[in-house]
């Protein structure tokens, strides 16, 4: 066993992860009186989530008409009928009230002429169940969006007292006989100590794992640290399959351009300066849902009207937008366009690319965020003292596709919905149970073993593979061969785990062994992702699967769940929420307006 002293913390609640999704649950939690400590990795402000720039979806209907139940069937429509009805029936209805919360806490959204929050078009978001032109949902702080947020739930978790420790990398749940969850171990970076936080309940809010690519538009610090840690325990991840690419990275760095820059009015051009998603989707054009843009660039570049020198990328116009439209509604891309592609936006189109962007699929939850911990007889079973939100959980209010804008409602409904339930199922007035010993002692000694780990294999190098395996073989489009190739190589790639080479051995700031750590969080998310994709024979959302090119709702109207343990990944199957919270005599939505049909846009 190894010898290693740790402190012991005790709280009713202990949120991992400060994003929008942490912070909103962090927040809600200690306004409630509840004890709550919030560990994270990075500087709150420093989450991924500042970096989510087009806005956040709500029918506010201040732009024209809108109204929930129209955010409710494009949601259905987007998740291609994966997502649960109760999950996207809960986020579509509470995502007014979340938004105006924001703006009473103190975001800054941009106006418009009356002073309203301000509301632009993206993707996939319609008027009169899809029947109707595209409607302006999508409320935005200029296109720095996520930056406001993630500033103004920081200032008042602080002001509710919520406790932060920052810089704190959390290594194992501690998990009860009972499949209860008491707590987590963290280490913390800047003084090399090690921390038990004890807790009632301990929440999810880690982001995805967006760096189990090549190129993602995700930060570094997205590395699915709550998947791996939910495998380890021996939970089931859900819809791993389902990875977003956003149509519009910048080509070769990988950087966000955001929807709402097609959303104000940009377009994107082939080789032939032809705007081609006029011929694909004629309705929404350059508006339909990403799934389906990203996979018209890669037909156009595949059929060699990609533009650039190799012809292996796409144009995004904005150079005939207004500059004051620019300045004013889009400051960030334009610099993100400057520094990272060398173009001056009012001049010049921006080279894009689809770049891997966000991560349908994660911790199986209900929309409480309550973690289910399923089996056959009960595939709502919920494992206690453990919630999910964020990227991190799968509710599934996204299924098989994200609409753009529905990640950051999906943090904020979700790390609400979490704390309404946590403060009715959290008792503050009971002492808190302190983990198990062997618990602690089991994680330690991972910990340990990977701070000695002496093989071959240094972290970065393995870590490379992994990202070049996923990034070529699960890719926009799949085919059987592609996704066979790509199960036997993450098999190889994760068994060369056993022969880790870390070569610092201290405990402070030891930045080899925390990316040794995050290497074996995404290690399980990659596997699973790579083998319920090779398992899932048609084609859903972003699963484009070119020997099964239709959906098929007989077969695999379905959640996938994949246990992973080591190199091995186990799959089984539960059933999608087909029933909403309301019926439709009671205000909900006509049941009817949501069946499954083509997916046309
Ligand atoms: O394009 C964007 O601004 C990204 C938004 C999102 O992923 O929701």
């Amino acid at each position: 066993m190894a010898a290693y002293d740790y402190q012991t913390h005790e709280f009713d609640v202990v949120v991992v992860g400060a994003g929008g999704a942490g912070l909103r649950a962090t927040l809600g939690m200690a306004e409630q009186g509840l004890r709550t400590a919030c560990i994270t990795k990075v500087f709150p402000t420093r989450s991924h989530t500042v970096a989510a720039q087009g806005g956040i979806a709500a029918s506010l209907g201040n732009m024209g008409p809108d109204s929930w139940q129209w955010h409710m069937y494009d949601t259905v429509k987007g998740s291609d009928w994966l997502g649960d009805t109760d999950a996207m029936e809960y986020l579509a209805r509470e995502a007014p009230k979340a938004v105006y919360e924001l703006e009473h806490y103190g975001v800054p959204f941009s106006r418009t002429e009356d002073g309203k929050i301000y509301q632009r078009p993206f993707g996939g978001h319609t008027t009169e169940y899809g029947e109707g032109p595209p409607v302006q949902r999508t409320c935005a702080a200029a296109d720095r969006t996520g930056h406001a947020i993630l500033h103004t739930l920081y200032g008042q978790s602080l002001k509710e007292q919520a406790e932060f420790y920052i810089e704190y990398f959390a290594i194992d749940l501690l998990m009860g006989d009972d499949g209860q969850c008491e707590g987590v171990l963290a280490w913390k970076l800047d003084d090399g100590t090690l921390h038990v936080f004890a807790a009632k309940m301990v929440v999810l809010a880690t982001g995805g794992y967006g760096r189990a690519y090549f190129s993602a538009t995700s930060a570094h610090t997205c590395t699915g640290d709550g998947g791996g840690m939910i495998a380890r325990a021996g939970l089931p991840l859900q819809d791993m399959e389902f990875v977003q690419f956003h149509p519009t990275g910048i080509y070769g760095a990988g950087c966000l351009i955001t929807e709402g820059a097609r959303g104000e009015g940009g377009y994107l051009t082939n080789s032939e300066g032809e705007r081609f998603m006029e011929r694909y989707a004629p309705t929404y054009k350059d508006l339909a849902s990403r799934d389906v843009v990203s996979r018209c660039m890669t037909m156009e570049i595949r059929e060699g009207r990609g533009v650039g020198a190799e012809k292996d990328h796409i144009h995004l116009h904005l150079n005939h937008l207004p500059p004051e439209t620019l300045h004013e509604r889009l400051p960030g891309i334009s610099e993100s366009a400057r520094i990272f592609a060398g173009v001056d936006v009012t001049k010049d189109p921006i080279p894009v690319l689809p770049t891997v962007h966000y991560n349908m699929g994660g911790i199986p939850t209900n929309y409480w965020g309550e973690v289910l911990n399923p089996t056959a007889d009960d595939p709502d079973r919920v494992a206690p003292g453990l919630m999910a939100v964020g990227e991190a959980g799968c509710a599934s209010v996204h299924g098989a596709n994200r609409l753009g804008s529905n990640s950051l409602i999906d943090l904020v409904v979700f790390g609400r919905a979490a704390a309404i339930r946590a403060g009715k199922v959290v008792d503050p007035s009971t002492s808190v149970p302190i983990p198990k010993k062997a618990a602690i002692e089991k994680a330690l000694d991972r910990f340990d073993a990977l701070r000695h780990a002496d093989g071959d294999t240094p972290t970065a190098e393995l870590r490379l593979e992994m990202q070049k395996t996923m990034q070529s073989d699960a890719a926009v489009f799949r085919t059987d061969k592609t996704l066979a190739e790509g199960v036997e190589k993450m098999e190889a790639v994760a068994r060369k785990m056993d022969g880790i080479k870390v070569t610092d051995r201290t405990m402070i700031w030891n930045s080899d062994l925390m990316e040794t750590l995050e290497l074996t969080n995404l290690m399980p998310n990659a596997l699973a992702t790579v083998v319920s994709a090779e398992a899932r024979k048609e084609s859903r959302g972003a699963h484009a699967h070119e020997d099964y090119p239709d959906r098929d709702d007989e077969t695999w109207r379905k959640h996938t769940l994949a246990w992973v343990e080591g190199t091995k990944t186990t799959l089984d199957y539960r059933p999608v929420h087909l029933n909403p919270l309301t019926g439709h005599n009671e205000g909900g939505i006509d049941l009817k307006k949501i069946a499954p049909k083509a997916r046309v846009y």
